[in-house]
């Protein structure tokens, strides 16, 4: 809180006066005018904003499908991109990232999989667990294949900034196709997830007044404080984001040097963007491995498992400032169990 208020001279006062009533149901529009800032075509009106991402997610999936409809999901994905539509009763394809592609989609699957009832294809680039980055020719042809079907493309956009090299950032699939929805949120690149201020931002005005209808059942409007910090982290986003990249940098290097230490047991495809890698572990069960490592070292890695994936992958997070020390456990964990 110190160092956010701290950006702007009046915004510590200015927070102080804070008036505590209803806020408007979009979102404030001083935030949603700085959210426009992210997208090229975007207007404030073309911004609704959510309690988090997670609730831009759960209304999509209501306000887009209905029990009978068919979805094409990227996997493996955070979990509710695919189990929301589950819960409504669609039929999923999921669009499989594999390693031998380093975690590529091949474009080719997705022609193969749409249907006369595809209702939305679901891609989250830069991806979690992977950091995966598409190729720019492929995102358009995605795009254009989708739109030329009718098929609402959902982008979860979330980490989008947190690219390790900017030259291989992604446009917004909004400001590309007049049908899409993108994603965006505070918690993840700005590393703000305590605001819990998400958003959509799209020209397909019919989805977002559905969503904005649904919106009345849920949370009706956002938290005014959090709008109001959301607003002054975003004026200053380049400064977070640079923060941010410079922890997640400093911690690959570090991760880096340690998968290479121990390459007999580990194989990776280094990503690309965030601070999330999908390494694979060699010769043992991963789940077990998870297991005894938690409850020996008190290191917490996510197995595959848990993306009902038998592959023998893990998640592991390097955005953290204490990373460098919980791979130090984590090493010392192997060493012991050598001895
Ligand atoms: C890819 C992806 N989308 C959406 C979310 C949800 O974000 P939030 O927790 O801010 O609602 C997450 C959170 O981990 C995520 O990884």
């Amino acid at each position: 809180m110190q160092a956010l208020l701290a950006l702007e001279p009046e915004a510590h006062d200015v927070f102080q006066r804070l008036w505590l009533g209803y806020t408007e149901s979009p979102g404030a529009s001083a935030l949603r005018q700085e959210i426009c800032r992210l997208y090229a075509t975007i207007q404030p009106d073309q911004v609704l904003v959510h309690s988090g991402a997670e609730e831009a997610i759960f209304l999509f999936m209501h306000a887009a499908l209905q029990a009978g409809d068919h979805i094409i999901v990227h996997s493996p994905c955070y979990q509710s991109l695919g189990e929301v539509a589950r819960s409504i009763g669609c039929d999923i394809t999921r669009w499989p990232a594999t390693e031998q592609q380093s975690w590529a989609l091949d474009v080719d699957d997705l022609k193969r999989t749409m249907r006369s009832n595809t209702r939305a294809v679901v891609i989250n680039i830069p991806h979690n667990p992977t950091g995966y980055l598409m190729a720019q020719d492929d995102f358009r042809e995605v795009s254009r294949i989708t739109q030329a079907q009718g098929i609402i493309l959902f982008s979860d956009e979330v980490y989008r900034e947190s690219e390790h090299d900017s030259a291989d950032r992604l446009p917004p699939a909004c400001d590309i196709n007049e049908q899409a929805v993108s994603l965006g949120v505070m918690s993840k690149t700005y590393g703000l997830p305590g605001l819990r201020i998400g958003w959509i931002a799209t020209h397909n005005a019919a989805i977002q007044a559905k969503m904005a209808a649904l919106k009345d059942y849920t949370t009706i409007c956002n938290s005014a404080p959090s709008e109001f910090l959301a607003e002054v982290a975003l004026r200053h986003r380049q400064k977070i984001t640079q923060r941010n990249l410079d922890i997640i940098t400093s911690n690959l290097a570090v991760l880096d040097h340690f998968l290479a230490r121990h390459d007999e047991q580990f194989t990776w495809i280094r990503p690309k963007a965030g601070p999330i890698a999908f390494p694979c572990l060699v010769g043992e069960d991963i789940e077990s491995f998870c297991h005894e490592l938690v409850t020996t070292a008190g290191v917490l890695l996510l197995p595959s498992t848990v993306y009902d994936e038998r592959d023998n992958h893990f998640r592991i997070g390097f955005g953290r400032k204490n990373f460098p020390e919980a791979v130090a456990r984590l090493e010392e964990f192997l060493t012991s169990r050598h001895k």
